[in-house]
């Protein structure tokens, strides 16, 4: 108990999960999409087998038919399944212990399962993915490098840092409070479980390598029985291929992103151990005869600086030997060797997967609505591209600023960047210049690359030994190569990683733009956050030596303002958590931020009409009384739907068709200014599908009101 305590992961976790307990929330209603993913699935509510979700896309239908959404995640099904069985149960029990009354009013809610029982584990889900952000960070962040002086924030204050910032983030608020967004956290959970096993692994490999270096270089013989001490075969055979690959297929299985999981390790990996490609390829290619100790230092100091042991000073010191700079060449030789090998088969690993994941979506591919993303299926190449940048850009803006939150960003709600006019191409131009430069770091490494002497300099800084004794000496003390690349690292390995499949680089998405994806992605934006404190902290004070006696307001002042700003996100998390609970509240949320979308328009304004509040819908639906040109459009939309009833097709089928001409007759009897004539055509859009409750509603009232009109006049 003692030990769980005194975790970090613990603590984060546990804000995590009561930062979304809320009563109102926890037993909101079922919100749009839960409706085809929960209640109406087939699998989940039991109507087929359970183990047709092996069949089965996300909504329940059959993976091979051509209607098929193609998001094969039976994982996420079967914790839904499972969810829906105890509800079911609990609701049973809860109506056999309500009196009478209270079961007749059960039955006319339509004898829904309750939406705690699902809430509840979403929010339990959001805990355990913080918690394993957190116990990650300490493989991220090594302690050394971080600790300066008596109060810079050491591993457990940047852990505590971090899992804060996720666990409280308010774009997350759509992830957690959309039950069928539940995937989203499966997927993470498997993803950074297969990071914890590799990462674990080849840490705890790299240590005891660096004490058997050591042993062997100071006994200088190498045939000394150590290899006890190092990591077993199976251990590492299990720690870095196996489990890595179960998790990630599992994530993948989870949610689609998660296929990205094992190029996330290998990043890692990479940045880790290797810092850039240059110094990669020295080893691998540099003989061990012909290389001189300065350049064998540099290497040894550079990779050394992520350790957190002692151990470094003693290996460099040992390493100016001849014979051990040798060995040492060798060592590096194969540890680059095995860096190498290790990439290969995780990316085999990857394709297998993937692979199999393809052939799953059998023949046909699935079929998007291109105004749902018209920047990913935007025809011309610059437009496509400077939009899609300009989403990263909206992306970037929400995870430092959320408070333009929305779950829908469909059709014309963004828009596209056509021409080199527009002022966001500046953005987009700058978004495109920071990578560009983070990635030449990773092929050269820091600024200061080419020279090898240089790169001792700074990166040895960041051992232990050296910030402590003379932290003035060097101005560039808090920017070095150990920072450049856990910058590159939460970058590319944390962000852009589990962001790849979703960013339309790859493969378009249906989606131009969608809060939801950007779940784990923020785990990088968390890092960059803390790194940013604390360098700025250690920066301040090296900086101006004036400060150095103030460190400890710095310090506390830089905390409380981190407070404040975790504070502000706790109360915008808590307000988006409880607009999930109710369709109504969230499509007006909705509303209020992105009024452009037609999408959230129609919505909100069915959301209103069904609550009976017609003035307002006419409202949202109708911004402004255009009929000359509605009338037009809605002799277009009657023409497309007769084509597309000739056409056939699975997107057209009939029921598909009569919704949408009953709603369009909806529309044509708003601009319909005659009475007799309007009735008309209301009653054709309840003949033409009878199960369009707004159709019906809007007639209803209207005879309603046609009635009170008669009366009136006969009581004239
Ligand atoms: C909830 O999540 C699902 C799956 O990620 C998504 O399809 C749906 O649109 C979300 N709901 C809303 C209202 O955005």
């Amino acid at each position: 108990m003692r030990y769980i305590i005194s975790r970090p992961w613990f603590w984060t976790g546990l804000i995590a999960i009561i930062a979304y307990i809320d009563i109102r929330a926890l037993s909101g209603g079922y919100v749009y999409d839960d409706a085809g993913s929960v209640i109406k699935n087939v699998v989940v509510n039991g109507m087929v087998d359970w183990k047709e979700v092996f069949n089965r896309d996300y909504w329940g239908t059959e993976m091979n038919q051509i209607q098929s959404h193609k998001s094969f995640r039976p994982i996420t099904t079967l914790t839904l399944k499972a969810n829906y069985v105890v509800a079911k149960y609990i609701q049973k029990y809860q109506q056999s212990d309500n009196s009478e009354e209270e079961e007749q009013q059960e039955q006319t809610k339509q004898d829904l399962p309750p939406t705690w029982t699902f809430r509840v584990i979403n929010v339990l889900l959001h805990g355990i993915v913080t918690g394993l952000i957190t116990k990650s960070t300490s493989y991220i962040l090594p302690s050394s490098s971080l600790s300066s002086g008596s109060h810079s924030t050491g591993s457990p204050v940047m852990e505590l840092i971090i899992g804060s910032l996720f666990a409280l983030h308010p774009v997350h608020a759509e992830v957690v409070s959309n039950i069928t967004s539940r995937g989203e956290m499966l997927m993470s959970i498997f993803f950074l479980l297969s990071f914890l096993s590799y990462a674990g692994t080849r840490q705890a490999c790299y240590k005891q390598q660096q004490i058997y270096n050591r042993q062997s270089k100071l006994i200088q013989s190498l045939s000394t029985n150590s290899s006890s001490i190092l990591v077993p075969w199976w251990k590492r055979l299990l720690g870095i291929y196996i489990f890595p690959w179960i998790c990630m297929t599992l994530s993948i299985f989870s949610k689609e992103q998660g296929a990205t999981a094992l190029i996330s390790l290998v990043i890692w990996d990479f940045l880790k151990y290797h810092g850039n490609l240059v110094s990669l390829q020295r080893k691998l290619f540099i003989s061990s005869s012909n290389t001189n100790t300065k350049t064998n230092k540099s290497i040894i100091s550079t990779k050394n600086d992520d350790d957190d042991d002692d151990d470094t000073k003693t290996t460099v010191a040992a390493a100016a030997h001849d014979d051990a700079t040798a060995t040492t060449a060798k060592i590096e030789r194969d540890e680059a060797r095995q860096f190498v090998w290790r990439t290969i088969v995780l990316a085999v690993e990857t394709l297998i997967v993937v692979g199999w994941r393809y052939v799953l979506n059998g023949e046909s591919s699935p079929d998007f609505i291109v105004a749902q993303n018209p920047a990913g299926f935007a025809e011309e190449r610059f437009t496509r591209a400077f939009s899609v940048t300009w989403i990263y850009c909206l992306y970037i803006r929400d995870a430092i600023y959320p408070y333009y939150l929305s779950p829908d960003w469909s059709g014309n709600s963004i828009d596209l960047i056509t021409n080199w006019n527009d002022p966001r191409v500046m953005a987009v131009l700058a978004l495109w210049y920071f990578a560009a430069q983070s990635l030449w770091s990773m092929v050269v490494g820091a600024d200061t690359g080419g020279n090898p002497e240089i790169i001792t300099n700074n990166s040895s800084i960041g051992s232990k030994g050296n910030t402590k004794s003379s932290p003035k000496d060097n101005i560039n003390w808090y920017w070095n190569e150990t920072t450049l690349r856990q910058i590159n690292m939460s970058i590319w390995a944390f962000s852009f990683s589990p962001f790849l499949l979703s960013s339309n680089i790859l493969v378009v998405v249906g989606l131009m733009k969608a809060d939801r994806v950007i779940y784990l992605p923020l785990f990088g934006f968390c890092i960059l956050e803390a790194l940013l404190i604390s360098k700025l902290l250690q920066g301040a004070t090296t900086m101006r030596p004036a400060f150095e006696r103030r460190k400890e307001q710095l310090f506390w002042g830089a905390h409380f303002l981190l407070m404040f700003q975790l504070i502000i996100y706790s109360g915008r998390t808590h307000a988006r958590n409880l607009a999930w609970s109710d369709s109504l509240q969230l499509w007006e949320s909705a509303y209020l931020v992105n009024p452009r979308s037609y999408h959230t328009m129609y919505n909100y304004g069915y959301e209103l009409s069904l609550k009976q509040r017609y003035v307002e819908a006419e409202a949202v639906m109708r911004p402004n009384r255009q009929c000359d040109k509605a009338n037009v459009l809605l002799d277009e939309a009657f023409r497309v739907i007769e084509e597309k009833r000739k056409e056939g097709g699975p997107r057209n089928s009939e029921s598909h068709l009569s919704r949408s001409e009953s709603n369009l007759l909806v529309a044509k009897a708003h601009c319909t200014e005659d009475y007799q004539e309007k009735g008309r055509v209301l009653y054709r859009a309840v003949e033409k599908d009878q199960t369009n409750d707004y159709a019906v509603n809007l007639a209803t009232s209207f005879m309603e009101k046609m009635q009170q009109m008669e009366e009136l006049q006969r009581g004239d």
